[in-house]
């Protein structure tokens, strides 16, 4: 009798989360079945890694928030979009911060930090997650760099809700207008474009906002001439630049991972890859 009790209660729950998820498209429940199976998590020894973080600004962006990091081994790299006179620059201010990753990419690609990390210039935005207090400072001081060599790409932003559950992009839907994903009905021929492929993948999927986290093993991955190419689309492309620089935040996962899907489960991601202070009480 207790037996069978509990034994319903066990299908109950089962069928309650098998619901929860349903949702979610299936590649994306799979994907997170493989990575728990992945075994223990183990940080390794040895000397900090070195890091770039690469700031995408333009002439009028106050960015000086950075001096309040406390990553070790940190270099700020500041590429401004509307300034060629600026050390880092980008060929034209178009494209957003697609077009400057791409243009860092490509200058840097001989001379790499272990890990390249790529932001917005603003120190408090949506961007980052609210556990995060939607903070660089506050999230960048925490970020496990570690976890960040072990997963070789990542998106800094955790939550699922845009991007993930919510807002993932459906390439076949080339003629419907999406007021909350503008840049779906753009994103077959983007991703054609950009990637030189007949075939493109139905369902792109990764937490938003193009905030991203790479090594230089992944970055070198890619042929130094690839990154000409995405510079190039996004310089020629007749889309508005709101429009092509937002079909990247759909890409990245792509270009570094081969993924279309890239939906880490939410707590186990967050946990380790934000861990107590770098140095800081
Ligand atoms: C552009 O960059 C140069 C070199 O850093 C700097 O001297 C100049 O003031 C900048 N112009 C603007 C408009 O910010
Ligand atoms: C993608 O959109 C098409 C057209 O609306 C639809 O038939 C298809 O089921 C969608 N794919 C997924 C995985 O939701
Ligand atoms: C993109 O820019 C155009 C014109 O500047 C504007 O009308 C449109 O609302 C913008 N779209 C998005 C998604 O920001």
């Amino acid at each position: 009798m207790v037996f069978a009790c509990a034994s319903a209660i066990l299908v109950l729950i089962f069928t309650y989360n098998r619901s929860r998820i349903r949702g979610v498209p299936n590649a994306v429940t799979q994907q997170h079945l493989i990575k728990e199976s992945g075994g223990t998590y183990r940080i390794p020894k040895g000397r900090p890694p070195s890091v770039n973080l690469v700031v995408a600004a333009t002439s009028k962006d106050d960015y000086s928030w950075v001096k309040h990091l406390r990553v070790p081994e940190l270099v700020v790299i500041p590429y401004i979009a509307d300034n060629i006179s600026a050390p880092h620059h980008a060929q034209k201010n178009k494209g957003h911060e697609a077009m400057i990753y791409h243009q860092y990419f490509y200058d840097f690609y001989d001379n790499l930090p272990d890990i390249s990390i790529l932001i917005h210039s603003h120190q408090q935005s949506w961007h980052v997650d609210e556990l995060l207090e939607q903070d660089m400072i506050f999230s960048l001081n925490r970020l496990d760099l570690r976890e960040v060599q072990q997963r070789q790409f990542l998106n800094m932003r955790v939550t699922w809700g845009n991007g993930c559950s919510a807002s993932t992009i459906n390439t076949t839907r080339v003629n419907e207008e999406s007021e909350v994903s503008p840049e779906q009905k753009e994103m077959q021929e983007a991703f054609r474009a950009n990637f030189n492929v007949y075939e493109v993948p139905e369902i792109l999927a990764t937490p938003c906002c193009s905030q991203i986290a790479v090594t230089r093993e992944r970055i070198r991955g890619v042929p130094r001439e690839q990154y000409k190419r995405h510079i190039n689309w996004l310089l020629n492309t007749n889309l508005p630049d709101n429009i092509s620089g937002r079909t990247w935040e759909h890409m990245w996962q792509h270009l570094f991972l081969q993924k279309a899907i890239d939906c880490p489960i939410e707590h186990k991601a967050y946990c380790r890859l934000y861990r107590k202070s770098n140095g800081v009480p």
